[in-house]
């Protein structure tokens, strides 16, 4: 059989979030919501992928920008599910196969479910997904007859009690042929109680004219949460990041508290890491082989080789730990943060844009921006790459196991030779030769019998606070 074609419905208003962006645009687990649903067509071994856009079409379009194999349909206005099928018409009509048709809104559907729907096709005109919920909400009602088979649906606006009472929801999942399909939609009518054309109409004709449509039950209800507020987008979000959880469970991973870890769709982690409470493992952060991350980590497109550590309250960002190196607590690694072996950065620490060699230690409270510092040099407590001129941003070179006094200001563009030494408290504005002692700082004074020649000098000792 031939690659079926997906079209992903994603044209609505989603009136009811609230929001200035198009609902499909709104993240769930780190990928947009229409993201998950065209993962989800591909895996299913769909070639084309009709996107059908209107509300807020151009951010739509522009966010899948590159991606070839989506093609982007129209719906100029949104007159309903059904209308919006319609509008594929002249990308469908000339080819006979099978679509599967899918819902932006509905992020949770599993390749597999799109498979299972195929399959259900070789015994029944068209499939649908059904799910058996204790609270259906505003979803449409399935009525089946003859137990796999789909007497109609009915939406939650038309429904009566009986048909409200009923716990069999449409999923908004279908596999159904073209070109079909589309003598369904030409018929449907605006007459319910939302004034719209429903595609759920154009399946219940099929169900009802001898066709038949089968149904198909969702292996975990979840798959047909749907988002049509900011609830349902937060238990959708909730939903995908426990299922990226589970992923990396399954690859080796130790996740100490599952519900309350946030881990995003394309992170990636190898064997024997271990995962804290609290910790963020966001867009493509890498984890290697038996990588710890601590409690409060904030991760986001980071690298962390094998053995590295990152500890409490650390936030990297496009930042690199090589082996074994260890982040934190309270570390934060910016953009071109690059962490050598074995190195370790440690609280209050800010590394932007600088390469850290092998071995290197910056302790405590140090900035280090544009900087190249040698393996083993040791970075002292409070030192600052002023690399800023107020204009432009210039570089700093330490060399190999130069020891950086505490509180040394290197003023950039400045280099500190292999094993050189600066004093604390010195501001560096020349470069120091390898081995070379630096002290920049004026030479202390000592006043004598200072207290008694201020005026305040009758003031008690606690008066003086
Ligand atoms: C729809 C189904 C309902 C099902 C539910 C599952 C219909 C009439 N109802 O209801 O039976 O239980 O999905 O989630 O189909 N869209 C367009 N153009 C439009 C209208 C909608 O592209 O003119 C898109 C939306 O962007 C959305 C999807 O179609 O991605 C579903 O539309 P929505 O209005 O959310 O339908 P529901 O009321 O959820
Ligand atoms: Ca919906």
């Amino acid at each position: 059989m031939s690659a079926p074609t997906a079209v992903i419905l994603a044209a609505g208003k989603g009136t009811r979030m609230r929001s200035g962006r198009p609902k499909v645009l709104h993240e769930a687990a780190g990928r947009p919501l229409l993201g998950w649903v065209v993962a989800a067509a591909r895996a299913a071994g769909c070639r084309r992928i009709l996107v059908v856009v209107g509300h807020g079409q151009d951010s739509v379009r522009e966010a899948f920008a590159g991606q070839d194999d989506l093609v982007w349909v129209e719906q100029t206005e949104q007159r309903g599910t059904g209308h919006a099928l319609a509008q594929t018409r002249r990308h469908l009509e000339t080819a006979t196969g099978r679509l599967l048709v899918l819902s932006g809104d509905v992020p949770l559907v599993t390749a597999e479910t799109l498979r299972r729907l195929l399959d259900a096709t070789a015994s029944a005109w068209g499939a649908m997904a059904v799910a058996t919920v204790d609270d259906p909400g505003r979803l449409g009602r399935v009525v089946a007859r003859g137990g796999d088979r789909l007497g109609r649906i009915v939406e939650h606006a038309d429904a009566g009690p009986e048909e409200r009472a009923l716990r069999s929801i449409n999923a908004g999942i279908y596999a159904l042929r073209t070109p079909d399909i589309f003598v369904d939609l030409d018929a449907l009518s605006t007459d319910n109680a939302q004034g719209e054309l429903y595609l759920t109409d154009a399946v219940t004709a099929a169900a009802g004219d001898g066709r038949g449509i089968a149904l198909v039950e969702l292996a975990s209800p979840s798959e047909a949460l749907g988002v049509n507020d900011r609830r349902d987008l937060a238990r959708v979000h909730l939903a995908l990041v426990a299922r990226q959880v589970e992923r990396l469970m399954a690859a080796g991973v130790t996740v100490l508290d599952p519900a309350r870890t946030t881990v995003h769709a394309d992170v990636e982690a190898g064997p024997d890491c271990i995962i804290h409470p609290g910790a963020s493992l966001l867009g493509t952060t890498r984890l290697g082989t038996g990588v710890i991350v601590h409690t409060g980590a904030w991760l986001l497109d980071a690298e962390l080789a094998d053995g590295a550590i990152v500890k409490p309250m650390s936030v990297l960002e496009s930042a690199v730990l090589r082996g074994g190196a260890a982040a934190g607590p309270f570390a934060r690694l910016r953009p071109g943060a690059d962490i050598g072996e074995g190195a370790a950065v440690g609280n209050f620490v800010e590394v932007k844009k600088s390469r850290l060699g092998p071995g290197v230690k910056a302790g405590h409270l140090a900035y280090l921006g544009d900087a190249d510092i040698g393996a083993g040099a040791n970075i002292g407590a409070g030192v600052i790459t002023c690399n800023y001129d107020g204009t432009s941003k210039h570089s700093t070179t330490v060399g190999e196991g130069a020891f950086v006094g505490s509180d040394t200001m290197l003023v950039a563009p400045v280099s500190v030779g292999a094993g050189a030494t600066t004093g604390a408290g010195s501001v560096i504005t020349h470069d120091v030769p390898a081995g070379a002692l630096a002290v920049g700082r004026s030479r202390q004074r000592n006043i004598a019998g200072w207290r008694a020649r201020r005026p305040s000098a009758g003031r008690t000792h606690e008066e003086e606070g």
